[in-house]
């Protein structure tokens, strides 16, 4: 077995790069405040119709704040997020969030009042993220009510598209309350009580903001959408990063996950947490288009 293997090469030469000058310009100037990626996923879950295509557009994460995250920023998602032309926006929360680098917030009234240009015919839907609470809950809740956002905390509604109905389910927050101690925190999510006003059989989108309540999601759920972890923040192939913000870790960083016939697509967000920093984890929108297409569509 070789001392030195490819993998572990990598890995430190990554590692090597983050710390140099040119490394750390990309990782807090480049990555971070410029990239802006569209991630696409075209899949159709257990439960959901062949015939039931839907194009979900997914913004995570934000987390606006000066000089990070702008409002020239959250106007760039929004073109983004239009040239896509999603039939329904979905927003996973933490819209804002503060640490020791943010010289100023942005008042939730003008980043809410951006979200008004996105176009979409079953429009934009959010959930409150851990940062939304912590920091300025009742602020923001007024904004995006100011902004006619709907914001869905433990509620079911069923949408109907082309004729053709699913409902869309969100969750409180499972970190919403600080208790004091270290990584402990109570929840205002109520799972059971939202799949509870799911009353017929028609296919179930979840939101939620940290993935770690996917253990708990039943079944007759077909795709549930998270955020939260950034990815990682950093991510460096072979590279453990013991700050991913789950208590499974690499289990639900990122990405499309399936486990048991359950589907889970975790966002990279675009934002950053505690340090103005990404790397290896570039800004994203998350594609979701759901249900088979004919080659015509
Ligand atoms: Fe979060």
């Amino acid at each position: 077995m070789p001392l030195v293997t490819r993998r572990s090469l990598l890995t430190a030469a990554g590692a090597g790069f983050l710390v140099s000058a040119s490394g750390g310009a990309y990782a807090g100037l480049i990555e971070p405040t410029m990239l802006l990626g569209v991630t696409t996923y075209e899949l159709t879950p257990p439960g959901w119709p062949d015939d039931l295509a839907l194009d979900v557009a997914v913004i995570a994460d934000v987390h606006v704040n000066e000089p990070y995250v702008p409002l020239a920023r959250v106007t760039r998602i929004v073109e983004t997020v239009n040239r896509l032309k999603p039939d329904l926006v979905v927003h996973l929360g933490d819209h804002e969030a503060t640490n020791r680098f943010v010289r100023a917030r942005v008042p939730p009234r003008e980043w809410a009042a951006a979200y008004a240009d996105l176009s979409a015919p079953l429009g934009l839907w959010t959930i409150l993220g851990n940062h939304d609470w912590w920091h300025n809950s009742r602020e923001i809740r007024q904004a995006l009510d100011g902004a006619r956002i709907r914001v869905m905390e433990n509620e079911a509604e069923l949408l109907d598209h082309a004729g053709k109905r699913f409902w869309l389910a969100g969750i409180g927050d499972q970190l919403a309350h600080w208790l004091g101690g270290r990584g402990t925190f109570a929840g205002e999510d109520d799972l059971p009580g939202t799949m509870a006003q799911v009353t017929t059989d028609d296919p179930v989108l979840l939101l939620v903001h940290e993935p770690d309540i996917f253990t708990q999601v039943p079944a007759r759920v077909s795709l549930t959408l998270a955020g939260h972890t950034h990815g990682g923040q950093v991510h460096i192939p072979g590279f453990p990063n013991p700050w991913i913000p789950s208590g499974y870790g690499e289990r639900f960083r990122y990405g499309h996950i399936v486990e048991e016939g359950r589907h889970m697509i975790v966002s990279g967000g675009i934002g950053m947490s505690i340090i103005p920093v990404r790397f290896g984890v570039p800004p994203e929108i998350v594609r979701v288009r759901l249900g088979r297409r004919t080659l015509a569509a």
